[in-house]
């Protein structure tokens, strides 16, 4: 048998998975590809690592984080009625948390430390219960499971819905008929997701009083939970416990005279049937939802670019992420450059001369447990190239010369070039700060950059923040743009001028991203999407400036 890793590899890597049509930008896509690939979110927050190599919130569990990212997907899930479309994974579950089906200090913990602050405008709470299905299985050795987005998140409770462990067969099969799986589905979901973790005491002091049990005895995403309940060498603690009511996995797993566990016990069906349920799973959503296509492994990806400062400079400051096969070094002598058009003055649109910056600030992304699984590394390059307001850019491209003697390659966005769509309007984090609001709290005092020539009729800025647990996703909040006079340093570099608004938020939320827009001679000039935690002299801006040429073109 060829080792899973190898056939994901091959997939990965082969032309089928990037023929698709993507073209940048896509904030939406973007924002998913990075979550499901690197595993952090849009101030660079490690999620997808809680769960690396499959390991324990605290040495003291039996379970790990992996068990309980998958029980809270399923919980959350379970709220969908087929009958009239209701429900399903919307993160309902994060107003469920004190009803008795939902009992556990996991559902707890994941709720409340690891999705509760890194859903934004692009990914909802839903999106992220769900990826954390995918992290889970991938981060203990599973299958991969591919990941769709647009989910929408719940603002209330839904119906009550989760099984539990005595009540009967006939009443679990029903639960699973109205989440929309049939019986043998019902098998092979339970069995699915009780590979990993186990039943803890402190929940359910009445089937483990000895304490905290683990359905199989390994730890990984495996068939142990099928090979082991069919050898009858089982310790699951909802077969193997003193009072039969709560011997709730029995019920289930023979309920069809162990057909359906005799078909799964074997790695490869195992892995292969739980990857297709779990997606059925995470893929259950109220009526009326529509998931995006699966988020797709980009090769080569511009991860952000956008005209800003560094201190008084105006740069234009982008970073570029490539893709290293695993066991394959990335080659010492590769030259990564980029490329640009100007978008103004006599050498518009490469007329006569194209910009060059070479020499950028190397480094390597965090992956997530799915990429981590394929061995798979992404390097990083990162500009910082100054320039003029009076050229400004228009589109660019990069140049990845290995220097091994094999052709150079460009990356130019499937040949037409990553366009910039605006300079009017630049987002300045640097000169950006926070105070104290004078009746309390935080203000976040934001600064744009506006052309000095322009004059908007309008300027507005739209805040995006996170509901805590027991409340709504979103936060919209609306503030005006005002001209500001900054006394630097950082000054505003020639030819912007500055305007500002404050955004009062009870306590600095890592979850706060904010949208620009201006209006000048009628039209919209949007600059979207942008934290605002690294701001002021946060070493998070830090850039060293690339170097800067000219070639003729
Ligand atoms: C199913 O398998 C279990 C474990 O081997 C066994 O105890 C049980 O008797 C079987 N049930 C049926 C109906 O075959
Ligand atoms: C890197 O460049 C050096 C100097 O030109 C050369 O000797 C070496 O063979 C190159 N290495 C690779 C892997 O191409």
């Amino acid at each position: 048998m060829i080792p899973p890793r190898t056939i994901f590899t091959a997939i990965l890597f082969s032309p089928v998975f990037t023929a698709f049509a993507y073209q940048w930008p896509s904030p939406q896509y973007d924002a998913l590809e990075q979550f499901v690939f690197e595993g952090t979110d849009h101030i660079g927050l490690d999620i997808g690592g809680v769960t690396r190599d499959c390991t324990h919130r605290d040495p003291s569990l039996k379970s790990t984080v992996a068990a309980e990212w998958v029980r809270l997907a399923y919980h959350d899930m379970a709220t969908h009625n087929v009958d009239d479309g209701t429900g399903g994974l919307d993160a309902s579950i994060f107003f469920e948390l004190d009803r008795a089906e939902n009992v556990g200090q996991g559902n707890v913990d994941t709720v409340t430390l690891d999705f509760s602050v890194s859903a934004n405008k692009y990914v909802s709470r839903a999106d992220l219960i769900a990826l954390g299905v995918s992290w889970a299985v991938a981060s203990c050795s599973g299958p991969i499971i591919p990941f769709k987005g647009g989910r929408v998140d719940a603002l209330t409770a839904g119906r009550l819905g989760v099984p539990e462990p005595q009540q009967t067969l006939q009443s679990h099969t029903e639960s699973f008929r109205q989440q929309g799986f049939s019986p043998s589905d019902m098998i092979r979901l339970v069995a699915c997701g009780h590979t990993l973790g186990g039943v803890r005491n402190a929940d359910f002091p009445d089937i483990v009083p000895n304490g905290d049990e683990t359905f199989d005895t390994t730890t990984s995403y495996d068939h142990a939970v099928v090979s082991e309940y069919i050898a009858g060498t089982t310790s699951n603690p909802l077969i193997v416990v003193q009072d039969s009511t709560f011997a709730s996995d029995l019920r289930i797993f023979s309920s069809d005279g162990n057909v359906t566990m005799n078909s799964l016990n074997s790695e490869e069906t195992f892995k292969t049937t739980c990857s297709t349920l779990l997606q059925r799973m995470v893929n259950t959503v109220p009526n009326g939802v529509v998931l995006t296509d699966t988020i797709e492994f980009l090769l080569a990806k511009v991860s952000s670019a956008q005209i800003t400062q560094v201190g008084s400079q105006l740069v234009f400051d982008v970073l570029f992420r490539l893709s290293q096969p695993p066991n394959v070094p990335v080659p010492p002598n590769r030259s990564v450059k980029l490329l640009w058009c100007d978008a103004r003055g006599q050498f518009t649109n490469c007329n006569q001369r194209t910009n060059v910056a070479s020499l950028p600030v190397a480094g390597t992304a965090v992956v997530s447990p799915i990429t981590e699984a394929q061995g798979i590394t992404l390097p990083t390059y990162q500009f910082a190239a100054p320039i003029d307001a009076a050229a400004s850019v228009s589109k660019f491209w990069f140049q990845v010369d290995e220097g091994d003697g094999s052709p150079v390659q460009t990356y130019n966005n499937g040949g037409q070039g990553y366009i910039i769509q605006q300079d009017q309007l630049i987002y300045l984090p640097g000169i950006s700060s926070f105070s104290l609001g004078n009746s309390g709290g935080i203000n976040y005092n934001l600064v744009v950059g506006v052309r000095t020539e322009s004059n908007p009729t309008s300027a507005t800025l739209h805040a995006f923040d996170k509901g805590g647990v027991q409340s709504g996703p979103l936060t919209d909040i609306t503030v005006n743009l005002v001209p500001v006079t900054i006394a630097g340093p950082p000054n505003v570099a020639p030819g912007y001028k500055t305007y500002t608004a404050t955004v009062n938020r009870p306590s600095i939320s890592t979850s706060l991203t904010a949208d620009f827009q201006v209006i000048i001679d009628g039209v919209t000039y949007t600059e979207e999407f942008k934290q605002t935690l690294n701001i002021g002299n946060s070493p998070a801006l830090d850039r060293t400036l690339s170097t800067v040429t000219t070639i003729p073109s």
